[in-house]
């Protein structure tokens, strides 16, 4: 019996020898696994793989509709109905070691096309490993200048400075929702870019194609496990960039801030009215007495002939039949009167609000009718003490006073409009001032804001995991 127990139990010594070789294989696995992780980082949900295999292709498009959509044949379905975003708890997650490691850093992943190349391919800085594939890229498809070099590992400073030609880190501090004061380095430091916590970017507009897959990935950073994205868009119509609107891009991003408000986790208006604007706008009288027939209805400054909606329609229309001036380059037929031409008689929106204010109606239409792409345009007429006649978002009602403006969609053809122009009670469209004189609030429903800057929205919305 005894022989039979110790036939069958394994010595002391095999079994240690076993839970070694166990843990050996399981170090040496893990050890691979990180390194494979570090090498190939990518996040489930944004589903591609970092950049630096320049062997890589990047399709944007996967099996998302929108990604599929024509923007230009069908733009008024596409900037009419936006897909829902999904409500999102914490945006930008951070890990705990991060936290211990001192200020979070956020990089500034910027681009610009305006630049003398052969010049800035002088003055190279380092990058890492990571950012080589975007960097041979961006020279091939964005440069394409076959004299322009640059060795591999390297880049031009032109990348390492701000808006305000920095190269240098700054250091910031936000207050967050969560964890009090926290803080930060912005830099565009490229050398040091694995180690950013968080990516944050506001031009979105290289990466436009206009047909599918409507953006190029690969203009953007390789996506870096650690990394959480930032995006700030809000001055250009999705119209012209209708890739910020698809899924397949959007959500990439950890958090999203801007307009079209519908879209982004935290809206902003394109052009936000503090209800200091509000009050003042209230403040300026109608230059055109009501009970006075005008010579001229309508006068407008439009610069950009080129637009995705009727725009350019409508003034030929109101140039040809309704007796209006144009000042501006389309259709041109009048001239900016003597006293206000040269430059230092103010700025150009100075001399549109002087202008507009001869003429009972101003036309703001905006270059496309998307949802909450309203621009500077509508509160210019305000400011000039006309009536606006607006072409452009559909909710436009969201963003003024109401019964303050005619909206050129509530017409079946011009001629109807340019009927109800001439024949209208031109005073209640006033009404409104007395209102907001009382309560600037009571502005617009959705076009005041003052929010903090990106980067304390930013800070405001870490969540450390
Ligand atoms: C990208 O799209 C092109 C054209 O649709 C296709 O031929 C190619 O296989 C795609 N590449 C990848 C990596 O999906
Ligand atoms: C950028 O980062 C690298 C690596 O951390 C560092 O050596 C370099 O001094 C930094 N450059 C600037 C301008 O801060």
């Amino acid at each position: 019996m005894g022989l039979t127990i110790s036939r069958n139990r394994i010595p002391r010594r095999s079994i240690i020898r076993f839970i070694s070789l166990i843990i050996i294989i399981i170090v040496i696995f893990q050890t691979y696994v990180s390194h494979l992780q570090s090498q190939f980082a990518f996040k489930a949900w944004g589903s591609r793989p970092a950049t630096h295999n320049p062997k890589a292709k990047y399709n944007a498009t996967n099996n998302d509709e929108w990604t599929q959509l024509p923007p230009t044949h069908d733009l008024e379905r596409f900037c009419s109905s936006y897909p829902k975003r999904p409500v999102k708890k914490h945006h930008i997650l951070i890990s705990n070691k991060a936290k211990e490691d001192g200020p979070l850093k956020i990089f500034y992943w910027k681009q610009d096309y305006k630049v003398d190349w052969q010049k800035e391919s002088e003055t190279m800085c380092p990058v890492p490993l990571e950012l080589q594939a975007f960097f041979d890229h961006y020279r091939q498809t964005k440069i394409k200048d076959p004299s322009v070099f640059w060795k591999t590992g390297y880049a031009p400073c032109f990348f390492w400075k701000t808006w305000d030609n920095q190269i240098e880190d700054r250091p910031g501090s936000c207050a967050s929702r969560e964890y009090g004061q926290l803080d930060f380095i912005f830099s565009t430091n490229y050398t040091d870019f694995v180690n950013a916590d968080i990516i944050y970017t506001d031009y979105a507009f290289t990466m436009g194609i206009d047909k599918a897959p409507y953006f190029d990935q690969m203009l953007l950073p390789p996506r870096l496990a650690h990394q959480s994205w930032a995006l700030t868009f809000y001055d250009e119509s999705i119209g012209y960039y209708p890739h910020v609107a698809m899924p397949a891009f959007l959500n990439q991003f950890d958090l999203t801030m801007g307009s079209p408000p519908q879209l982004m986790d935290v809206p902003n208006p394109t052009y936000p009215i503090t209800e200091k604007k509000a009050l003042e706008l209230a403040n300026i009288e109608p230059t055109h007495p009501f009970d006075k027939t005008p010579e001229h209805y309508i006068a407008f400054m439009v610069t950009n002939c080129d637009a995705k909606n009727d725009r350019m329609g409508l003034i030929d229309k109101l140039v040809k039949t309704a007796g209006a001036h144009s000042y501006g380059f389309c259709s041109h037929n009048k001239e900016i009167p003597e006293e206000l031409q040269g430059r230092d008689v103010g700025s150009w929106q100075y001399k549109k609000h002087k202008i507009l204010a001869s003429y009972p109606f101003g036309l703001a239409a905006e270059n496309s009718n998307c949802l909450g792409y309203i621009t500077e345009k509508i509160y210019d007429v305000y400011a000039s003490g006309s009536i606006p006649v607006y072409m452009g978002a559909p909710d436009i009602a969201d963003f003024v006073p109401e019964g303050s403006y005619i909206d050129v969609r509530n017409f079946k053809t011009y001629d109807d409009l340019i009927h109800y122009i001439k024949t209208v009670d031109r005073e209640p469209f006033y009404r409104w001032k007395d209102i907001v004189k009382k309560d600037p609030t009571k502005f617009c429903k959705k076009c005041l804001y003052t929010g903090p800057p990106a980067w304390c929205t930013i800070m405001d919305n870490v969540h450390f995991v």
